[in-house]
């Protein structure tokens, strides 16, 4: 398309049309007032192309220097709000190019040779998410370290775990958030791995079949970073599939999904826990929000939103991968559908990130430097809790099976002795040592050291497992790991 075309858009596309394209099919195919955020990596990726275009020879100096002048206007304009975006000009490409043509004449028409607005494209969204993943990462690891903090403070606190939400066994509560770590710290690695295929060079594969133009494209992937571990360019092999695959996008969405179901399943347990009938926790009440008519309300909006937003990032995911299905190669503009799901799912990630970090860690407080304000743990309920499901009967089925018992008739004989602790709506550490001693004459007075919930805690001491000492030793691990 020439310059002139460029700006006029009310004409047709081009000498081969008899008549311009119809207002609502240009408002119908537009995608500038949602892809001009790919503004920078547009300029970005233009810039690298031209100093490779002088570099071989193709364009001169002079049109370089061009380029680079008429950019760094445009840089300007967009970051003042003064650059006109057009919609005649259909996306971020054109309203780029034909300001630049606008700038500096001639040079600007010679920035596309050897270059498709299709590799374009494909490079412009490779270079955005790359930053966006990063940001991403930077906020997974706050999050873990956040959580490891409110946990190194915990480790001593009981609640009752929970299997089918019935109370099961008795766990720290600092080994119940590490859970949570583990999780963000998945996340984390498959940011990196999704990152590894998003940093990989599609420019010079032009519209589809690559170019007549003696392009070096690892010259320009080692200009944008796009270089693996060893620093060697990472340049995609094949221009077909460079131009046309979204898979990269569909990845990173299905990681999302995957940070966003850990950030739901948390939210869930938040909500249960700070509810009156457990107790457990308070979140600050800038997170909070009251009722219109119940005036005693306090109530859970940031999670039960996060754990909403889950199914929103999801959707994403399924819009990403459904639009993918059916694409002959190479490029079809269906993938310009991919901004939008991709760009949604990128901000609803790092908001709630943000604001799970400080949710549950806290902000610091800029006189003492120390976090404040982040969730309360009250160690009381958990422990009254845990002190009500009879959390502690695995301990003396263990206990007898260590005084010989095979740990089936274990199983049986403490489940009578469940059933008569009910009848006298007690706990089992409760009941006289005589009663204990009818379901077996081999229990002794030790038993109680075994029924008490640290007794509990302190025996289930391997690897991963919830003893103090376990868990002390993960934290140790975590924070090595994250650097704080
Ligand atoms: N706006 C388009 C997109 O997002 C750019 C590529 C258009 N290429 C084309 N041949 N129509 O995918």
């Amino acid at each position: 398309m020439s310059s002139n075309q460029l700006d006029k858009k009310s004409e047709a596309w081009s000498a081969l049309f008899s008549e311009p394209m119809s207002e609502l099919v240009q408002r119908y195919t537009a995608s500038v007032f949602f892809d001009k955020r790919l503004a920078a990596a547009d300029i970005q990726g233009s810039l690298a192309h031209a100093d490779m275009l002088a570099a071989q020879g193709i364009i001169s100096a002079d049109d370089l220097a061009a380029i680079r002048r008429g950019m760094a206007t445009i840089s300007s304009e967009i970051e003042s709000g003064a650059f006109e975006w057009k919609l005649a000009l259909e996306d971020v490409h054109l309203n780029i190019e034909a300001r630049l043509t606008q700038l500096v004449g001639d040079a600007g028409k010679r920035l596309h040779t050897g270059r498709s607005r299709n590799d374009q494209v494909a490079t412009d969204i490779r270079l955005w998410l790359r930053g966006e993943i990063d940001l991403i990462t930077g906020l997974l690891r706050e999050l873990q370290s956040a959580l490891v903090e409110v946990a190194e403070k915990n480790v001593d606190v009981i609640l009752p775990g929970f299997t089918h939400l019935q109370v099961a066994q008795p766990v720290s509560f600092a080994h119940h958030l590490l859970a949570y770590v583990e999780m963000f710290a998945r996340d984390e690695q498959r940011m990196g791995d999704v990152r590894r295929r998003v940093n990989q060079l599609p420019l010079g594969s032009a519209a589809l079949a690559g170019t007549t133009y003696p392009l070096d494209r690892e010259r320009v992937a080692r200009t944008l970073g796009m270089v693996n571990d060893q620093g060697e360019a990472c340049v995609c092999q094949n221009s077909l599939d460079a131009v046309s695959d979204r898979d990269f996008a569909i990845e990173f969405a299905a990681a999302a999904s995957l940070v966003m179901v850990h950030i739901s399943r948390l939210s869930e347990e938040l909500i249960l826990w700070m509810s009156q009938n457990f107790g457990f926790i308070k979140i600050a009440d800038r997170f909070t929000t009251g009722s219109s008519i119940m005036p005693q309300k306090k109530n859970p909006d940031v999670p039960e939103l996060a754990r909403g937003k889950t199914g929103r990032v999801v959707g994403h995911l399924m819009g990403l991968i459904t639009l993918m299905k059916g694409q002959p190669l190479a490029y079809n503009k269906d993938n310009q559908e991919d901004k939008e799901p991709l760009f949604d799912t990128v901000d609803t990630l790092r908001d709630t990130l943000r604001i799970f970090v400080e949710m549950i860690g806290g902000q610091p407080n800029p006189a003492t430097g120390a976090k404040e304000g982040g969730i309360t743990v009250n160690p009381q309920p958990m422990q009254a809790a845990a002190q009500k499901g009879y959390a502690t009967a695995t301990d003396l089925a263990d206990y007898l099976v260590k005084k010989g018992l095979p740990f089936r008739d274990a199983h049986e004989t403490v489940a009578h002795a469940v059933k008569a602790a009910e009848s006298h709506a007690c706990d089992l550490s409760e009941l006289p040592l005589k009663v204990l001693q009818e379901f077996h004459p081999a229990i002794d007075k030790d038993v109680y050291d075994v029924l008490s919930l640290r007794g509990s805690l302190e025996a289930r001491n391997t690897l991963g497992g919830t003893a103090p000492a376990q868990v002390k030793a993960q934290i140790a691990r975590h924070r090595a790991r994250l650097g704080n």
